[in-house]
């Protein structure tokens, strides 16, 4: 097919909801480790991984052999029939989760599912029903993980019952107009409140994202998770980090990105960079909480031999290439230029993340904060013309979200900063 032909069947027989980044749809044609080329030829680095997804390199080869030996070994016999891939994931699995507590894997598709599977955990375990979310998070598309997500675009129809909202911790747009440290974590302490005001005070659990995703990588001050931790155990709840985004070294130094936080969690639930671009879901739990999940339940793709093999690939070659230590050095290069061209660009309100897991959020007035939403998109736009690939998000749509392959050096953090400077100033961003 021609770009054009890409184009139309996608408009003629692709739900109109699948939304596409840019005025003109970018068709892409191949990848290879960083760098994705479009129908065209064009030659993109790619600092966004497919929505976080990328976690080793586009088509990695030591990975990728493994997926080819085991497609051609077993691909599929369901959850029904035991495995030797789902087994030896799941195996290391729970020896890289934190404190080594939580043992007990269930694999599905997507993120989604994997927080479908924690919140109904987390009910069978404790006996109760509700659960608290936080503001601005995403959860996925199904009708439960919708009524998880704390962002009014992302939550398209009727909502289901026994889901409260907390407030996030988004200290740069404070939900009470106060300033860390000297607002004690009045974000964190008010969770007591909601659950006394909203719920009936026995909750099944609580999920958060360490640092949230779609929201635009919203960071939390370090006291945040371990102050709500405490209230919501004192009110039987669970604790369920949801890592889709933050999970497998990306934050930098340790597996998970709740383990910054200092809080064990009961559940941990996980999917896009877990397996480099195959459809996997992992909810992995304390041992009791999976045993308590009673009565038959079946995902026909989960656990598939040859995703948890990709899977397996991905979290060995992590460990082997210290990839979470390239993700805090690297990780912490990209920051410090980050901060450069917001010294330089005074579009720039606010740098933030951990690891390789950075945002910008754009503003159109440093005092006001005024979401710049417009700016946002032409910067995305400049950005495709300088052959760069980052990624939109926020609940203003206002945040440039980074999450390049976990294997990138120093030299690509240089070259992708050179044309993000560069679309900066073709927005007609004001330099100071
Ligand atoms: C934190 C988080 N949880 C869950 C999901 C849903 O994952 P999926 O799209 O695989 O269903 C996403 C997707 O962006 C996410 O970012």
């Amino acid at each position: 097919m021609t770009k054009d032909e890409i184009i139309l069947a996608h408009k003629e027989f692709i739900f109109p909801a699948v939304f596409h980044y840019f005025r003109e749809p970018l068709v892409m044609a191949r990848a290879k480790d960083q760098y994705v080329w479009d129908i065209d030829g064009n030659q993109y680095l790619d600092f966004f991984g497919g929505i976080v997804t990328v976690s080793v390199g586009h088509c990695n080869e030591e990975v990728n052999a493994e997926v080819h030996r085991q497609l051609d070994t077993l691909q599929h016999v369901s959850t029904v029939f035991a495995n030797e891939p789902q087994a030896a994931l799941a195996k290391k699995i729970a020896s890289v989760t934190p404190g080594g507590a939580l043992t007990k894997s269930f694999f599905t598709n997507s993120g989604t599912e994997a927080n479908e599977t924690a919140i109904l955990a987390a009910r069978y375990y404790t006996g109760c029903t509700e659960i608290v979310a936080l503001r601005h998070s995403y959860h996925g598309r199904s009708a439960a993980a919708m009524t998880l997500t704390g962002q009014g675009s992302w939550r398209l129809g009727p909502t289901q019952a026994g889901v409260v909202h907390a407030h996030n911790a988004y200290c740069y747009r404070c939900p009470f107009g106060l300033t860390y440290p000297s607002c004690e974590l009045k974000c964190a302490q008010d969770m007591e409140e909601l659950i006394r005001a909203t719920t009936s005070g026995r909750i099944a659990g609580f999920i958060a994202e360490p640092i949230q995703g779609v929201g635009g990588f919203i960071t939390p001050p370090k006291e945040y998770f371990q102050i709500v931790e405490k209230i919501v155990r004192s009110h039987g709840g669970l604790f369920i980090s949801d890592e889709v985004q933050t999970g497998w070294g990306r934050t930098g130094g340790k597996w998970f990105g709740i383990e910054h936080w200092g809080v064990t969690p009961d559940i941990i639930t996980s999917a896009k960079g877990l397996a480099n671009g195959s459809p996997i879901g992992l909810t992995v739990a304390r041992p009791e909480v999976a045993d308590s999940f009673r009565g038959l339940t079946i995902s026909t793709f989960g656990g598939n031999p040859v995703t948890t093999t990709q899977a397996k690939a991905v979290i060995d070659f992590i460990d082997e290439h210290n990839l979470r230590e390239n993700c805090a050095g690297t990780g912490g290069y990209l920051r410090a230029r980050l901060e450069e061209l917001k010294d330089k660009h005074e579009v720039i309100g606010d740098v933030r993340g951990m690891g390789l897991l950075q945002a910008i959020e754009l503003v159109e007035d440093r005092k006001t904060k005024a979401p710049a939403v417009k700016q946002t998109a032409m910067l995305m736009e400049a950005a495709r013309e300088n052959r760069i690939l980052i990624g939109k998000g926020g609940m203003y749509g206002n945040v440039i979200r980074l999450s390049p392959p976990m294997n990138i050096g120093r030299g690509d953090v240089d070259q992708f900063i050179q044309q993000l400077d560069r679309s900066l100033a073709a927005v007609g961003a004001v330099t100071v």
